[in-house]
């Protein structure tokens, strides 16, 4: 069993979680991911590992609380534990001295693209980090992201804080820095990577992508993440989760990912009429 040692809502629908996983602590690095049950008869999934700490033995995951699994894991409290923790599983994203690199998080990925920022600047690269969300509210660890990046920017899709809009508006980014950029890196939700990397390629700058298919054992074994990229099948827990994003058929990820919507929709509804229940 692993102990569940944090857990709360870090902002609205998004949660923090920091778990007892010394062996995973120890080989974590940036882009990894881990696959989770939160109880016996449940569901796996991968989560990007946000941070980690070696000599705690702890690793630290944030995830939107978007269905049956991600909001049994929202109810759990410190002192619980889960039965799976597996991992760091996928490919390290590939840490280089690039130049000047941005980095850009949405939603979870704001904290999944921490680690990753984090080791770019160590490796001596100018990090210029992108944060977007519907609204500034949605915003967590501008703190963290401020001590390891060259220049942070804002996008909100309400305008509430820095640039309005989405992350087309990236060529004006570009020009008002004054920058040229020699990589960027997205994390998120499958909608702000593909966007992202549209944004991207008239530009000219190589974008990779964390892909995020449903994946059931993450290890290669089953073929349910399958994923095209530059017209080649791809399984993005062994052979990513990093893909170069002017490549991916993202139309088709999109699609993929709508597989069991039917099936997802019902055990929400049950479970949320069986918490009521028993606090009845
Ligand atoms: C390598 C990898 C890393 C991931 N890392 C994270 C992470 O760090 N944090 C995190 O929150 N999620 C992450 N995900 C996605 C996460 O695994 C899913 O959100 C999770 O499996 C949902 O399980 P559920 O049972 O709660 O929801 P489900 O019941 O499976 O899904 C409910 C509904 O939401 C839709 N949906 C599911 N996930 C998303 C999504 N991310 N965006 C938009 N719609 C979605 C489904 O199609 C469905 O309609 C990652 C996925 C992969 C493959
Ligand atoms: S999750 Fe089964 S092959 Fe990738």
């Amino acid at each position: 069993m692993f102990k569940v040692i944090a857990s709360r809502m870090i902002v609205p629908n998004v949660h923090i979680l920091t778990l007892e996983a010394p062996e995973v602590a120890q080989e974590a690095k940036p882009g990894q991911f881990i696959i989770v049950r939160a109880s016996e008869e449940g569901e796996r999934i991968p989560l990007s590992l946000s941070d980690w700490d070696a000599d705690l033995g702890t690793v630290t995951v944030i995830f939107l609380n978007i269905g049956h699994t991600t909001n049994q894991l929202s109810l759990l409290e410190a002192g619980r534990s889960i039965p799976t923790v597996t991992g760091p599983l996928g490919n390290a994203t590939k840490i280089e001295n690039y130049g000047t690199v941005i980095c850009m998080g949405g939603c979870y990925g704001i904290g999944s693209i921490f680690p990753i920022a984090r080791a770019l600047k160590e490796k001596g690269n100018k990090v210029i980090t992108i944060i977007e969300g519907r609204s500034s509210y949605l915003f967590y660890w501008e703190d963290r992201f401020a001590r390891i990046s060259d220049k942070m920017v804002h996008i909100t899709r309400d305008g509430s804080k820095g640039y309005r809009g989405h992350i087309d508006r990236l060529p004006e980014i570009i020009r008002d820095l004054d920058i040229t950029v020699d990589r960027m890196i997205i994390n998120g939700c499958t909608y702000a990577m593909k966007r992202g990397s549209e944004a991207s390629k008239p530009l000219g700058i190589t974008t990779w992508v964390s892909l995020n298919p449903i994946m059931i054992d993450g290890t290669g074994m089953c073929g349910v993440c399958r994923v095209s990229v530059g017209g080649t099948t791809r399984f993005a827990c062994v052979h990513g989760p990093d893909f170069d994003g002017h490549e991916v058929n993202w139309d088709e990820l999109l699609q993929r990912r709508k597989t069991y919507v039917p099936e997802e929709v019902v055990p929400m509804r049950t479970s949320a009429c069986q918490r009521k229940c028993h606090q009845a």
